[in-house]
């Protein structure tokens, strides 16, 4: 594949960023089918953003969305993702519920990261709940997003063993390093499958 038919991804992101980081470095290899076009979020103080500057990706900011504002900013960010000739959108720790408009707009071209062995543990707090249930193992998906949350179809997962001892932090640093191992290969297999003719 050359260059120029590599896959425009744009990442979106709530906080620390270090999946948006893990497919910031996986796209810097020659052979990678996709590469980083913009990044951007609901907060725009996130220190994902910051990162991604300092990496040399665009990046474009938006105030927080309120109740009053939530459908302009989507508005806003379906229009800036359409700029950028974005092909493919990734939540990597966007931690806001979608509304259907802009599922729809993307549909089969939006992919999101989850820290649980869906379809366990959808929402928030995986960690806890896989810990409190006595779960043998946690992990993490790679889901397409519809309307239905995080109830997409499964794309990758990735099993992490849940160890005597573990606690929500402990855990949650172990999924976090499959995920950035997860998120990456996931997104190259399906940008390369949606390109295979066959
Ligand atoms: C990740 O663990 C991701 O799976 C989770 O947020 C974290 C973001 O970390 N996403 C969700 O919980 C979505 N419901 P990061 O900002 O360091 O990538």
């Amino acid at each position: 594949m050359s260059m120029a038919e590599k896959a425009r991804v744009a990442v979106l992101i709530s906080g620390r960023g270090s999946n948006m980081a893990a497919l910031i470095y996986a796209a810097r290899a020659t052979d990678c089918p996709y590469k980083i076009v913009l990044v951007s979020g609901d907060k725009p103080d996130a220190p994902g953003l910051a990162l991604a500057e300092s990496e040399g990706v665009r990046v474009v900011r938006f105030p927080s969305p309120t109740v009053a504002t939530k459908t302009q900013f989507f508005n806003d960010l379906n229009r800036v993702l359409r700029e950028a000739s974005a092909e493919y959108v990734v939540l990597a720790g966007f931690m806001r519920i979608v509304p259907d408009a802009f599922v729809a707009a993307w549909h089969g071209r939006m992919l999101n990261i989850h820290p649980s062995l869906l379809p366990n543990y959808r929402g928030l707090h995986t960690h806890s709940a896989a810990l409190d249930a006595g779960d043998a193992h946690a992990g993490c998906t790679v889901h397409l997003v519809t309307a239905e949350l995080d109830g997409g179809p499964i794309l990758a997962q990735t099993k992490v063993a849940i160890l005597p001892g573990d606690t929500v932090a402990s855990l949650e640093e172990r999924v976090r390093i499959a995920e950035h191992q997860l998120l990456p290969r996931a997104l190259a297999a399906y940008v390369s499958r949606e390109r295979d003719p066959e």
